[in-house]
């Protein structure tokens, strides 16, 4: 699929849930009033929804939430996903307090990569940030998914929490095969009361303590993540710099909210509203299809160009980080 600006979209983030079980400071510090079951879109309006998409182009998808992992069942949604043709690869960010447990179902389902979200390897810093002690438990799910699954990514926001902070995340990818991904803080939702670290100095920060690090130019999956490589480590380290290092002009996604609203950009309220369509007057399967066709053909034309962090004013937004899905 094409927007009017000639870019390809080809990758939906689906958010499953507006429920999480962590209360990270910049994203709902105060837990959030969850939505009702019945306004969330059930596994088979997923389904359907990731059908349309796929018959336009859209090739991977990522879930999210929310955390995914606290939606009942969300293994068996990944294997509804993967039986879409179309689709070709279906992925999950969880924030890891419950992967352990999951893990195994998750790999038998087909899950082609899990990223986590991890700011910290220190336990008091994480509980402060999260109001949980799981510190620990996410990191020992990260090396068991490093074993057992294809692809493993960190996501670490880029707060200002100090240089050895960093300096341990990174040396995370000096043993295990998985890329550490810093992201610099965006003013959504609470995000806005946070000051993120700028990546051209911490890139800076890094290139002075690790000799040698180069930038990466193979492919680590269909995001806007820059990667570079230190010798002698097995995973990379990547950058997504949405102030920064601006790459929308390059953007390639569309998201789905847990409410089956379909959302062209992370800073204006643009879409469509795709559960009214599925939950219209019965019609036909074929009716809705072409209905939901043409909600995502029209909504994508429409993707705005770029967003508006930098004057937050123009964004019209208001929906907070946790029910978007990053
Ligand atoms: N800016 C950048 N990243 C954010 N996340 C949550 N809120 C923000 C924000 N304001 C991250 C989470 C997770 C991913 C889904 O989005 O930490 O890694
Ligand atoms: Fe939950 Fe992720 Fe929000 Fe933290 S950032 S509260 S893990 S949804």
């Amino acid at each position: 699929m094409k927007d009017s600006l000639g870019r390809t979209i080809d990758y939906m983030r689906i958010s499953i849930t507006d429920r999480c079980n962590l209360r990270c400071r910049y994203c709902m510090p105060y837990g959030i009033q969850a939505s009702r079951c019945q306004d969330i879109l059930r596994f088979e309006e997923i389904q359907e929804v990731a059908a349309c998409a796929a018959s336009l182009g859209i090739r991977n998808l990522k879930l999210t939430g929310g955390e995914p992992l606290v939606r009942k069942d969300c293994c068996h949604l990944v294997e509804m996903l993967k039986a879409v043709p179309g689709i070709e690869k279906v992925t999950m960010t969880t924030n890891g307090v419950l992967l352990e447990q999951y893990l195994e179902d998750l790999v038998k389902a087909g899950i082609d990569g899990i990223n986590i979200s991890l700011d910290t390897l220190d336990e008091r810093i994480y509980a402060d940030l999260t109001g949980s002690d799981s510190c620990g438990q996410v990191v020992e799910a990260l090396k068991h998914a490093a074993q057992v699954v294809p692809s493993v990514k960190v996501n670490a926001v880029s707060l200002d929490l100090g240089r050895e902070n960093w300096i341990r995340l990174v040396e995370l990818a000096e043993k295990l095969p998985v890329d550490i991904r810093f992201i610099e803080m965006m003013p959504v939702g609470y995000g806005k009361e946070f000051d993120s670290v700028d990546h051209r100095d911490l890139l800076e920060e890094m290139k002075g303590r690790y000799k040698g690090m180069e930038k990466d130019r193979t492919r680590h999956g269909p995001g806007p993540a820059v990667y570079y490589q230190i010798p002698g480590f097995s995973g990379s380290i990547g950058f997504i710099s949405a102030i920064h290092g601006k790459f929308c002009s390059s953007c390639n996604r569309i998201r789905l909210t847990a409410k089956g609203y379909l959302k062209t950009c992370l800073c204006y309220e643009d879409g469509a509203d795709l559960r009214s369509i599925l939950r219209a007057e019965p019609v036909t399967a074929e009716e809705r299809q072409e209905r939901l066709r043409e909600a995502f053909r029209e909504a994508v034309w429409k993707k705005p160009a770029a967003h508006c962090f930098e004057e937050p004013e123009h964004m019209t937004e208001t929906e907070s980080m946790v029910s978007i899905g990053g």
